[in-house]
């Protein structure tokens, strides 16, 4: 039925419009046309035109054999209806819920493309905030934040690790749900438990062969290549800012690519650790270099990141519970701005100035789509 055509895009320009129509079929597949309104683009196609309300023209076929680029029985052939008009250039003033996502990654694909920077931040602003209106507002203030800031520091955690797949700690799947960590990351395990303690690290190392930088960790790298950031003070020992590109980074907690004998110190290599070789000079048990419970943590690192929060007018705090001191301390110690952003946020969190619940990288990728 004609009625049945529900608006999936409509985009306004002088003097028309042009909206692609979807219809849904019982088979829960969409259908999709193009209606073009009184536009003065050269090259449109010569339908044949049933004008249904006074402006408006919708395009229908002359016979199914000239279905000419004006029906689509996918999405991807649905967004090409509109290759012929610049359409990441025009009003977007309606975008369907059920494709919103749809239409933004449509979107950033011409934005990457043909379109690159001729889209205004202003026109940017308006396709997120049809597109992404769970998150536009503060993905806007963050955006416009991180561009006025001159120092901004990143505080991350384990939640910044979980889109590459490596658990964190005290979410539902955490680590720290299945093992209690006093029997695995403590110098007392180290020293009274020595294979669970070799077991528990030697399965982390051996699951992050696998693994590799999210998203996530790649805009961090690029914001700090483009001036954005100044710093990333992490609490993650995964090597994964290193990794993704990322210079100034301070492993608050150490790193579990480093080795050294838990009895004289002298380094040693991941597969003496594996293979559990005693060190060499001593005979002593090899351990990560990770910060264990209840040893302090490494004094360069938690020095200059406190120096770079202390200097901050920008301090962004991502995937981290802020339950393990003294790294959870540090947000409350910069004058800047702070923000949280984190799959759980919860009124513990008040105290921060812009709080985005959600996951890192997808957040990350809003944001840095509007900088
Ligand atoms: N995006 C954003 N947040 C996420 C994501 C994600 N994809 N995945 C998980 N999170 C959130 C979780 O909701 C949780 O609040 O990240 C947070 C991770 O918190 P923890 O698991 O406590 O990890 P972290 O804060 O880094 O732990 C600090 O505790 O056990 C020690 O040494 C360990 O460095 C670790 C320290």
């Amino acid at each position: 039925m004609e009625n049945d055509w529900q608006t999936i895009l409509s985009l306004g320009a002088e003097g028309g419009s042009i909206t692609l129509l979807g219809k849904e079929q019982h088979s829960g597949e969409w259908v999709f046309k193009k209606a073009v309104n009184e536009m003065n683009f050269d090259d449109l196609e010569d339908e044949s035109f049933q004008p249904t309300k006074s402006t408006e023209k919708v395009c229908t076929l002359k016979s199914p054999i000239s279905n000419r680029g004006n029906e689509a029985t996918s999405w991807e052939k649905a967004i090409k209806l509109l290759d012929h008009y610049p359409w990441p250039m025009l009003n977007p003033r309606e975008v369907h819920p059920a494709f919103r996502k749809r239409v933004w990654s449509a979107l950033q694909k011409e934005v990457k493309g043909k379109y690159g920077d001729r889209i205004n931040s202003y026109r940017l602003k308006k396709w997120s905030s049809l597109c992404l209106p769970e998150y536009s507002p503060k993905v806007d203030t963050l955006s416009k934040w991180l561009q006025n800031s001159t120092h901004t520091t990143i505080l991350t955690g384990a939640g910044m690790s979980t889109e590459s797949n490596i658990p964190d700690f005290r979410s539902k799947e955490g680590w720290w749900n299945n093992i209690d960590p006093r029997t695995v990351a403590t110098t007392d395990a180290l020293r009274d438990d020595y294979d669970l303690f070799h077991e528990f690290y030697s399965m982390r190392i051996n699951g992050l062969k696998q693994c590799k930088p999210n998203i996530g960790h790649d805009i961090l790298a690029d914001w700090e290549q483009k001036g954005l950031i100044q710093a990333i003070a992490t609490q993650n020992v995964d090597g994964f800012h290193t990794l993704a590109g990322s210079k100034n980074i301070y492993e608050l907690h150490g790193s579990i690519h480093k080795f050294r004998c838990g009895n004289c110190a002298m380094s040693a290599e991941e597969e003496d650790f594996l293979s559990e070789s005693n060190c060499k000079y001593c005979g002593g048990k090899l351990r990560p270099g990770v910060v264990l419970f209840g040893e302090m943590l490494p004094e360069e690192s938690w020095r200059d990141s406190l120096t770079h929060i202390q200097k901050s007018d920008l301090v962004i705090v991502i995937g981290t519970s802020l339950e393990v001191y003294p790294a959870s301390q540090l947000p409350k110690m910069t004058n800047g701005k702070t923000v949280y952003i984190n799959a759980e946020v919860d009124t513990t969190h008040h105290n921060f100035d812009l709080m985005i619940e959600g996951k890192a990288g997808e957040i990350l990728k809003l944001v840095d789509e509007l900088v």
